[in-house]
């Protein structure tokens, strides 16, 4: 054979390994393209998939025999209690009712020493000689159910929780103006879940709220909650320079634009004023995918610190507190948070006005990035 030859025949076999190689790839790429089809149609049924789990729940319970139905609970299943609301928002009164136990149930005080003890002993100690005649303001946004406003009333300061849910509001309202006694009303905050319960007992025990009575809890005056969106609410002109300390309990991740929070924190202080902060960064519009509009800024913990140093903030405490938040705490499932707790000073004026100069509003959320 010649060398031509050889050379074809080589070339030949060469051309025959690509196009088998083309051809795998293909097929593998056409299989990746359909598991992955089904992978997003998964995603995708999921709502109806849920809705059909309930409508299976219950063709199963009718099919028990008469003998086997009295054996198995069935109450909930009576169709007469029903409400005719989307499931999202019987989601969120779910979410309310876990909430209820976290500020207003004994079951709840684990977690409440947790979370809001070491604010409270942090307000506390920095603030040695309030007194009720002239009682520090302090201003709780994201208060949920209000607890830890009404705690810090009770220590001693004009407090003001600040809340945009209706939904926690409503709630709040009912329990602070209305509750008559101790234990004045009994939920089952579990049972919506079968999953991870160690016992039925567990899932179904009644859980006696409110822990205390609000109305004889020795609140200072002035207690109050604000409804509303914190930014809006709070860049009022009047606002300004007006509060001694800003406490802020798994509050500032909620914010589409956390520069803003941090912004408002700032101009609402006064010179010297206290922000004191616990929670995570779970940055709460972090997942909305797809949805163009909804912005959502998602700083690390050493950024928002650089930001609210460009604020006029000086950090003067920083630790960890590794805490729940809402948790069934019979559950066999338990979330915990490294929650970052920090006690931060604003410092004065033209220290602030320095460093801020050129960032005015938060348009300007751009420049402060820049110089992360
Ligand atoms: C994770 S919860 C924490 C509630 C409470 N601080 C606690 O520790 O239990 C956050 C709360 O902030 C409220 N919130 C979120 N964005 C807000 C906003 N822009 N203005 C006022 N409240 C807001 C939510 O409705 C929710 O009640």
């Amino acid at each position: 054979m010649s060398t031509g030859e050889n050379m074809s025949e080589v070339g030949g076999a060469a051309a025959a390994e690509d196009e088998e190689r083309r051809r795998q790839r293909t097929l593998e790429e056409a299989l990746e393209v359909q598991s992955l089809r089904r992978i997003i149609s998964a995603y995708l049924n999921y709502p109806e998939a849920a809705e059909e789990d309930v409508r299976r729940y219950e063709r199963s319970f009718r099919k028990l025999s008469p003998a086997h139905k009295v054996s198995a609970p069935n109450d909930w299943l009576d169709p007469s209690i029903q409400l005719h609301v989307p499931l999202v928002d019987v989601d969120k009164v779910r979410c309310i009712v876990r909430n209820i136990v976290r500020d207003w149930a004994a079951e709840g005080q684990k977690e409440r020493d947790e979370c809001y003890k070491p604010i409270l002993e942090e307000l506390d100690s920095q603030f040695p000689n309030r007194s009720k005649e002239r009682a520090p303001a302090c201003l709780v946004p994201g208060a949920g159910l209000g607890r830890l406003a009404l705690e810090i009333s009770r220590l001693g300061f004009m407090s003001q929780g600040n809340e945009f849910s209706y939904y926690m509001m409503i709630c709040s309202s009912f329990i602070l103006n209305h509750a008559e006694t101790v234990g004045d009303w009994t939920i089952y905050p579990w049972i919506h879940s079968n999953c991870n319960s160690l016992s039925d007992s567990d899932q179904l025990r009644p859980v006696p709220i409110p822990d205390i009575h609000p109305a004889s809890a020795g609140i200072t005056e002035g207690f109050s909650m604000c409804g509303g969106d914190f930014v809006e609410v709070y860049s009022d002109a009047s606002q300004e320079g007006y509060w001694d300390a800003v406490v802020t309990c798994f509050f500032i991740d909620t914010a589409h634009n956390i520069v803003e929070y941090i912004e408002t924190i700032s101009k609402i202080l006064k010179d010297g004023g206290v922000w004191i902060n616990l929670g995570p960064l779970l940055y709460h519009f972090a997942d909305m995918y797809g949805q163009e509009d909804e912005m959502s800024i998602e700083l690390s913990l050493e950024d928002v610190k650089r930001v609210a140093t460009q604020y006029g903030f000086e950090f003067e405490k920083e630790k960890t507190i590794e805490t729940t938040y809402t948790t069934n705490p019979r559950s066999m499932m338990q979330n915990h948070y490294s929650a970052a707790f920090w006690t931060a000073r604003k410092r004065s004026k033209a220290t602030t006005d320095e460093r801020v100069s050129n960032l005015s509003r938060a348009d300007d959320l751009v420049e402060v990035l820049k110089n992360l």
